[in-house]
């Protein structure tokens, strides 16, 4: 209540702020509004709501797991369905199939009272049927296209399969690689993960909810689950409250513009406030101040473990304080369906709460249609014909081979053509398919992946030869096929050395304490390359990895992350040139695991990273100050070049905009896309800035000699500085910005004036910049 108050009460000192009170508000889009409440929900939710008793209330917010992988619907037996006509079961997950799934939902709909129709989910991260490259792999494209097309062909499958809502995307900001859910986002950058999450919205959402086609998609884990003490799963973000709304927000942020119908709050804890009981965050920030209207979901079993973080003495309680805090639906613990009574029982004013709640359930299912079609998700037929088409599979391969990053190409070692000779592939993760599908794989299975050695043997050019050996796998410790892995390479005039980690080493509960490749590929790594043969490693990860040894001595690296069912294929376009590699790191790469975390947006500090070890400065002694692999890098078989930039005009102030435009030549003999990459450094400011933030990118194709211009149109709410929620300050004074192929590769820069200060209400880095290329 005090919050609420507070809330209001900013509110109010912000509207006191505007011109003629005091600095302009230029707002930046996002305007404060009330979430689903009995003023706003829809006649049927509200008719409904009057009619409800207590226990179908409770009942709405409830949400049953139906099994779990390949337990799928097992849980679905004739005692569920008794709990379906009663009314007790708002929703489903970790459920499929368009004719079970129908059986359930006309129980719901045409035998319990109130015919409400349930809402079925599962984590529909990267595909459904049709795998894409793991989340992190398709960040790498640095094009939110083509994580737009894949999450609507994932949608187009998994709603066929009878689902409403996916639990996805994760739109987690993570700069420390031992959190194994790295692999599950967009990296490290809060203004390139807004971008990413926007797209994945869209296209789950699509225009239309209630179309049929389309999923609901959860923004998680609402507001800091990617910064963990130490990258352990699970664990307390001791963060800022600056680094919580300049960095960790954002994307929140911009999926709540984008209209994410719903968010789940994460697991962990910010500074001893679980975000499950975060009234601060839900009611206040979230809700309040940008206005989210959509349904907010727990983590699994996350009201119960309340408890077990030492903020909840009983379930009731803990069923209390996640109710009060905003969560409306309560995934598997079964707290709000049979300890909430009991707490409205002692507080009848929680009632209010508990209708807000199933309203904002109630609306979920009518923007979905559910009301007026409940069974437009369960036709047996559209199923079977819209899984795995060969449309998307070309989409698959299509966006995993843009998803490969080319991190080192001595003497353009790559691509390998028609004189490549006997080529032996080498290691296990070759053959390993199911790997390929990352942690997160709805209903893909390992025999729809076409495999990196299979698309190797499939793509490679006529008259050249490929062996295999398997070497280590990383699984293992038996080290006996190493031998045969020297042998074969001997024998050969390439190697392809496949190694890294396989999909169980990243992903949920799998954070690693060392971020170098498991024993068993090292010492393949190692073996493989004192043959002295022409090598290339192709990285299999969910992570950023230190691979010192592979970056001084293999002729060309490749992170490959997971690259879904058309793996082997898309690798094979890469290597074999038939698409030059423009996928860019969205997290660098460390030298040591103890130079992570590692971000190049720090602070300078006022002893910055010096490389003379002779001054003491902010560095390791043992290590250089840079990254094995900076935010942003990735090579191509072309080459680039940046010509001067043009700036529209020297200053600009705040409500107008300021255009950039620099022309950008393709200067090498062949096709080839460039990620071109603009960043800000606000020099002088009322706190101390990141070194650089990104604030601007776009993915070019061009064609051999090719020139094509690109505009970056910024609005100075894009440099303002965190103040408050909802109170960003824009500052007058000069901004740096910078263009260039990567973060440690600026290669032009200029100067522009912020001719007075103003505010906005927008987290800068979730502002879109507008890009134009001519
Ligand atoms: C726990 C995970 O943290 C979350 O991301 C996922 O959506 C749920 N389990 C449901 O599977």
């Amino acid at each position: 209540m005090t919050l609420r108050i507070s809330v209001l009460a900013l509110s109010a000192a912000l509207a006191a702020c505007q011109p003629g009170g005091g600095p302009a508000d230029t707002s930046g889009g996002s305007t404060t509004q009330a979430s689903v409440t009995a003023e706003t929900a829809s006649p049927r939710v509200r008719e409904l709501v009057a009619q409800m008793t207590l226990a179908e209330k409770l009942g709405q917010l409830h949400q049953a797991a139906g099994g779990r992988s390949r337990n799928l619907n097992s849980r679905l037996t004739p005692d569920e369905l008794d709990r379906v006509r009663r009314g007790e079961i708002g929703s489903y997950l970790h459920v499929a199939g368009a004719a079970p799934l129908g059986e359930l939902q006309q129980v719901a709909v045409e035998e319990s009272r109130l015919g409400i129709p349930l809402l079925f989910a599962m984590d529909v991260v990267h595909g459904y049927r049709t795998i894409f490259p793991v989340p992190i792999a398709m960040a790498s494209t640095w094009d939110p296209e083509d994580l737009e097309r894949a999450s609507r062909i994932a949608a187009e499958e998994a709603s066929a399969a009878g689902l409403h809502w996916t639990f996805a995307p994760m739109i987690d900001i993570a700069r420390d690689p031992r959190w194994g859910r790295i692999v599950e986002g967009a990296g490290s950058d809060p203004y390139l993960g807004a971008r990413i999450a926007v797209a994945q919205i869209e296209g789950f959402q699509s225009d239309n909810l209630a179309a049929g086609d389309t999923l609901m998609a959860t923004a998680k884990h609402f507001g800091a689950y990617g910064a963990p003490i130490g990258g352990r799963d699970y664990g307390t973000a001791d963060i800022s409250e600056r680094n919580l709304h300049e960095i960790y927000l954002p994307p929140f942020h911009a999926a709540s513009e984008a209209g994410s119908a719903s968010m789940m709050t994460a697991f962990n804890d910010i500074a001893g406030v679980p975000s499950t009981s975060n009234e601060h965050l839900i009611d206040g920030v979230l809700r309040g101040e940008w206005g989210f209207d959509g349904l907010i979901v727990s983590d699994w079993n996350a009201i119960a473990e309340l408890i077990n973080h030492g903020v909840a003495d009983t379930r009731a309680d803990a069923g209390e304080l996640a109710l009060r805090a905003g969560v409306d639906m309560d995934m598997t613990s079964n707290v709000f369906a049979q300890d909430l009574a009991t707490a409205i029982e002692a507080d009848p004013g929680l009632m209010a709460d508990l209708d807000r709640a199933v309203m904002h359930v109630l609306t979920a299912k009518e923007r979905l249609g559910l009301f007026d079609n409940p069974m437009a998700y369960h036709d047996p037929e559209r199923e079977a014909a819209a899984m795995l088409t060969d449309a998307a599979r070309a989409e698959a391969r299509r966006i995993a081979a843009r998803s490969v990053v080319l991190l080192e190409n001595r003497g353009s070692a790559l691509p390998l053509g028609p004189d490549a000779g006997r080529i032996a592939v080498i290691g296990a993760l070759a053959e390993d398919a199911s790997t390929q599908l990352g942690s997160w794989r709805a209903r893909g299975t390992p025999e729809t992946v076409t495999g990196l050695l299979q698309g190797l043997r499939q793509g490679a050019p006529a008259g050249v030869e490929i062996t295999y050996e398997a070497g280590a796998s990383p699984t293992s410790d038996d080290l006996s096929g190493i031998a045969a892995a020297i042998a074969a390479a001997e024998a050969a005039d390439q190697v392809i050395l496949v190694v890294g980690e396989d999909y169980d080493l990243s992903g949920e509960a799998r954070s690693r304490s060392s971020l170098y490749m498991p024993d068993s590929q090292r010492a393949l790594a190692r073996a493989v390359l004192d043959t002295g043969r022409p090598v290339t490693v192709v990285l299999v990860s969910g992570r950023p990895l230190a691979i010192p040894d592979i970056a001084e001595r293999a002729d060309a690296v490749l992170a490959s992350w997971m690259l879904g069912v058309e793996a082997g294929p898309a690798l094979a376009d890469v290597i074999f040139g038939r698409v030059s590699p423009a996928g860019r790191l969205p997290v660098s790469f460390p030298r040591t695991t103890g130079q992570a975390p590692f971000t190049y947006s720090e602070n300078p500090g006022g002893r910055p990273a010096d490389p003379d070890l002779s001054r003491d400065s902010n560095r390791f002694h043992d290590l250089p100050i840079t990254p094995l692999y900076a935010f942003g890098h990735g090579l191509s078989y072309s080459e680039f070049e940046y010509g001067d930039i043009r700036l529209d005009a020297d200053s600009v102030a705040p409500g107008d905009t300021i255009r950039l435009t620099i022309p950008v030549t393709n200067t090498g003999d062949r096709a080839a896309d460039e990620v071109v990459q603009l960043y800000m450094r606000d020099p002088v400011a009322s706190v101390a800035r990141p070194r650089l933030e990104l604030r601007g990118f776009a993915r070019l194709a061009l064609g051999a000699g090719e020139t094509r211009s690109v505009s970056f149109i910024l609005d100075p709410a894009q440099f303002a500085v965190f103040q408050a929620p909802g109170d960003w300050r824009i500052e007058a004074g000069s901004v740096d910005l910078h263009v260039g192929a990567s973060s440690s590769d600026l290669r032009q820069s200029v100067t522009v004036t912020v001719s007075e200060a103003g505010r906005s209400r927008s987290p800068a880095a979730s502002i879109a910049t507008r890009i134009e290329v001519e």
